[in-house]
């Protein structure tokens, strides 16, 4: 089976008409394709093979919920997936194992499949506590049928967006850690470039990739497309 890869556009391209232009160049049966929330529909009608999926959601489905969006309102526009807990969420909007474990409970509600990413902060944090800890609270309360149904990125956070990946055998370990406590499909993200993509998926045997940066470069994307 081809790796899953999620493009996480973040809050980026400021212009439509260049997030068109990314989508088209991403469509791919295997890529799932998160923009920020304003240009959903618009991709949604430009692409045919690739899937798209929302980088947040709220824990509600309905109500007086200023400025949040709900996992329903996502589905009906054609999203499949939400990315859930992103380290960005978790440090810029206060989102901890509990808000998580809700917003899982919402997006599953809406039968969307969440990409609930993990990591430790920092690179000698213990990774095993710290693994098992976000996983257990953000599972909680969840039934095995449901829990199978979650995507588990693995992103060490020190990694994410600075350009330092973490080593394919730190990574192993951390996916190791994952697949003893559970058996969901597990992806990498931190600064993956069209260098290093293929060191997760052959070495490390991580089933995709969570792509930030070099997804919203056209030269790096479509180099790791022909790589993968
Ligand atoms: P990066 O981002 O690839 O730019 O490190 C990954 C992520 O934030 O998911």
């Amino acid at each position: 089976m081809k790796p899953l890869i999620v493009a996480n556009w973040k809050m980026n391209p400021l212009k439509l008409s260049l997030a068109l232009k990314l989508a088209i160049l991403s469509d791919k049966k295997n890529i799932i394709i998160c923009p920020p929330f304003v240009y959903l529909k618009e991709i949604k009608e430009v692409i045919r093979k690739a899937k798209i999926g929302a980088q947040d959601c709220s824990w509600q489905d309905q109500g007086s919920f200023t400025g949040d969006i709900s996992p329903v309102m996502l589905k009906n526009i054609g999203c499949r997936y939400i990315i859930i807990g992103h380290s960005e969420r978790r440090l810029n909007h206060n989102e901890n194992n509990t808000v998580i474990n809700s917003k899982i409970k919402t997006v599953l509600k809406a039968k969307l499949i969440p990409i609930l990413c993990i990591g430790e902060t920092k690179k000698n944090d213990n990774l095993e506590l710290i693994i098992k800890k976000q996983i257990t609270e953000a599972f909680n309360g969840l039934s095995l049928n449901e829990i199978s149904k979650i995507i588990i990125a693995y992103e060490p956070v020190w990694s994410i967006g600075s350009g330092n990946n973490c080593h394919p055998d730190k990574a192993e370990q951390a996916r190791i850690i994952i697949n003893n406590i559970s058996k969901n499909k597990i992806l990498y993200g931190g600064s993956v470039n069209s260098e290093n993509c293929c060191d997760y998926l052959k070495k490390a045997l991580f089933n995709g990739l969570l792509i930030g940066n070099s997804s919203i470069s056209f030269k790096e994307m479509e180099k790791i497309i022909n790589k993968i």
